[in-house]
């Protein structure tokens, strides 16, 4: 069965209460749980986890190995900073599809560069909880063609 990683970065564990007319009133436990039973629909299985610590999401990356045929990511603020996350993604080559809830594009423009978007299938951004949802189908649908 196809297993794929859902991996949130820092400040996203905070969802629902973290600025809600950014990022809405979903919480971090809501958008699991919708994403194990949506990869449970599609016939896959979605393992999540969250971390504040770059390094800890790189290891969490370097884990996928053996284990996760893809990989779903928000990593949050580390999206514009993290040469280290890009790096840990290619060197374990895993598909990847990037995930925002906010429109980045329409943002500070701070917001505007991604390190990880080059090295991923593709990136879903700005329809709040329905960007992983989005995704997950997009990843699932890559990996069975
Ligand atoms: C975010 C967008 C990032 O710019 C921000 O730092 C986040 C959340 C989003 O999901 O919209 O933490 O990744």
């Amino acid at each position: 069965m196809i297993s794929v990683l859902v991996l949130n970065g820092p400040n996203l564990n905070l969802l629902g209460k973290r600025e809600p007319g950014v990022y809405g009133l979903v919480t971090l436990d809501e958008i699991n749980s919708m994403l194990m039973d949506e990869a449970r629909f599609l016939g896959a299985e979605a393992l999540c986890q969250q971390s504040n610590h770059e390094g800890a999401l790189v290891d969490a990356i370097h884990a996928t190995v053996d284990t996760h045929q893809g990989l779903l990511i928000n990593a949050g603020a580390y999206t514009h900073t993290s040469v280290a996350l890009r790096d840990a993604i290619a060197a374990v080559n895993i598909p990847t599809v990037e995930v925002h809830l906010s429109n980045i594009y329409s943002r500070e423009a701070f917001r505007h560069h991604s390190y990880i978007a080059p090295i991923a299938i593709g990136q879903i951004s700005g329809f709040g909880a329905e960007s992983y949802r989005l995704g997950l189908r997009a990843l699932i649908h890559h990996l069975r063609q």
